[in-house]
């Protein structure tokens, strides 16, 4: 039988499809699920519909959030390959989220911490992209959301690592577009800027301490110094961002990094 419509137009009409919005029958794994923006995607991936795999260096965390979520929990050390490899490989959604940071000047920048830093924010993302393709290609469907960062896009000082690994992730992020288009498969860096986190409360109460400043006068007169919006970001909003990239009218957007810095890289 023939419908008489081409298989492009059939697939951009399924593409427009007014939505089942819900991720209801996919599965999905979201690395440093265990706290802050990582929690908050398995939250609002798990309120769509799909079934969500918590992978976390700290065991406690990932059991916490996975059972809040209905989901399993994984402990592992995404820095060691060989960890990597038990993870689960047949999801639909894939979010690279766990992540560190060290802040010294080049010159003094423990080589390690840059080796280690890479591994887990840039070779884990790989190998983990490089894992899960084959199950999202025979699907048809899959979505691979990268949390990079401003710093994917932009530097600042004595963040050589960190702004190493994210524009490396941003690179890897736009391969995966290019490739998996054919097999229904996006791939989007989202790149925010200070988000509200245990990570950042507490760089704003150290930076306090050790200027002798109140908090407030850091984050206005440090994190968000260029930043036009003057509030942090709420995990939450990260979150709703991601989940939009998974849902049925994003299809078309694929090797981009959508920026929720509040203006920052207007300026
Ligand atoms: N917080 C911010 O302001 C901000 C801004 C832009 C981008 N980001 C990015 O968002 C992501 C999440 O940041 P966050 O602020 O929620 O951090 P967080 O420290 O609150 O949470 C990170 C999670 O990753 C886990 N993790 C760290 N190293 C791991 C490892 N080797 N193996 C497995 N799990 C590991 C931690 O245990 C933790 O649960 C990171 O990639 C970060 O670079 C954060």
């Amino acid at each position: 039988m023939t419908t008489g419509r081409s298989p492009s137009s059939a697939s951009a009409s399924a593409a427009l499809a007014p939505a089942s919005s819900g991720l209801g029958g996919r599965t999905a794994l979201v690395t440093g699920g265990g706290g802050g923006i990582g929690r908050a995607c398995a939250v609002a991936l798990a309120e769509a519909g799909a079934t969500v795999h918590v992978a976390d260096v700290d065991g406690a965390a990932a059991e916490s959030v996975a059972a809040a979520v209905g989901g399993r929990a994984h402990v592992v050390d995404l820095a060691d390959p060989a960890a990597v490899a038990t993870l689960p490989t047949a999801v639909d959604v894939l979010v690279n989220n766990a992540g560190m940071q060290h802040v010294a000047p080049l010159t003094a920048f423990p080589p390690e911490r840059f080796e280690l830093m890479q591994r887990v924010m840039v070779t884990a993302p790989f190998l983990l992209i490089r894992q899960t393709l084959p199950h999202m290609y025979r699907g048809g469907w899959g979505r691979v959301v990268n949390i990079s960062s401003v710093h994917g896009l932009r530097a600042s000082a004595y963040k050589a690592a960190y702004v190493a690994a994210k524009h490396g992730l941003e690179g890897l992020s736009k391969v995966t577009a290019v490739e998996g288009a054919a097999h229904g498969v996006t791939s989007n860096c989202v790149s925010p800027g200070y988000v509200r986190t245990p990570l950042v409360e507490g760089q704003i109460r150290d930076q306090a301490v050790a200027h002798g400043v109140s908090a407030e006068d850091v984050l206005s007169g440090v994190l968000l110094a260029r930043s036009p919006v003057k509030r942090l970001i709420e995990p939450a909003e990260v979150a709703a961002a991601v989940l939009w990239l998974c849902g049925p009218h994003s299809g078309h957007i694929t090797g981009t990094s959508l920026p929720l810095d509040g203006g920052w890289g207007a300026c």
